[in-house]
């Protein structure tokens, strides 16, 4: 669908539909062809890393204190900070290589409200996610439900917004309400992937919708029990295999147009 090599994909949809298990299904498979894939947990719950197969846990850049305060300049304590703090060597030294040379990036979590101003986090995080998408590498993006937080300076760098639909007339829903967000910050780039499908009745539906909402269907995922086992033993899908996984390796090629 969009060929090269370096893909910045950002994974979407409502709670619970599989962003996780198929952003680091993909980010593995990318990464088995050969490029440098750089999986980033943007999701404050932190679990890319089952999906990866990394066993460490790595720190969340969020709470580099001290780095982030003295890259943007915080000290000072006067309420000034830069805006474009140095942040070339993040991933080099936070990030989490993982099986197949996939380098794991967790974010965290900036609290709002209540406890004080975070603007210099925000900033940091703000910063190294621009810099990581419009790096030399290929991205992979396990996001949050909501996109909200995707500024527009970041959205730019988005070449392909991979929204996860089950079957359910909510999560179709999310679909469309997340195209608009995505259209508002200006994200060009949108398609969805049906998983856990078990009855084929209930895909022509889903089909019909995004049909209606001009998005267009990369692949469908088959509900698999082996994907919960592999859940409950905190081991990647990728390492487990099964159908699911060939149905994903099948998205991946339609993604990188080969
Ligand atoms: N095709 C599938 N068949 C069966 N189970 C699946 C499938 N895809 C994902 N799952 C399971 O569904 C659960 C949720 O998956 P996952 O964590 O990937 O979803 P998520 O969208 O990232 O969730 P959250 O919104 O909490 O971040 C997990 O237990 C996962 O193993
Ligand atoms: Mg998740």
């Amino acid at each position: 669908m969009i060929p090269g090599e370096k893909i910045k994909i950002a994974v979407s949809g409502k709670g619970g539909v599989g962003k996780t298990t198929i952003a680091g299904t993909l980010a593995r498979l990318i990464a088995k062809d050969g490029h440098t894939v750089i999986a980033v947990d943007v999701d404050p719950a932190m679990n890319l890393k089952f999906a990866l197969g990394i066993k460490e846990n790595p720190a969340p850049i969020s709470e580099l204190k001290d780095v982030i305060f003295e890259r943007t300049n915080a000290y000072s304590g006067s309420g000034i900070y830069k805006l474009n703090p140095k942040v070339d060597d993040v991933v080099e030294g936070y990030g989490v290589k993982g099986p197949d040379g996939v380098t794991l990036l967790v974010m965290g979590t900036i609290e709002k409200g209540g406890s004080g101003c975070t603007c210099p986090e925000n900033a940091f995080l703000r910063s190294l996610l621009r810099h990581v998408l419009f790096k030399e590498n290929t991205v992979i993006m396990d996001m949050e439900a909501g996109i909200e937080h995707l500024g527009r300076g970041t959205a730019k760098g988005v070449d392909l917004m991979l929204t996860v639909v089950e079957p359910g007339m909510r999560s179709v829903e999310t679909v469309g309400r997340i195209k608009k967000l995505g259209e508002d910050i200006g994200i060009e780039n949108m398609a969805a992937v049906i998983n856990k499908v078990t009855d084929s009745g209930m895909v022509k539906k889903i089909e019909t919708k995004l049909r209606e909402m001009d998005i267009p269907l990369l692949g469908i995922i088959p509900y698999e029990h082996a994907l919960i086992r592999a859940d409950m033993e905190s081991k990647a899908a990728i390492d487990v295999g099964g159908v699911a996984v060939e149905h994903i390796k099948k998205i991946k090629e339609k993604i990188l147009g080969r």
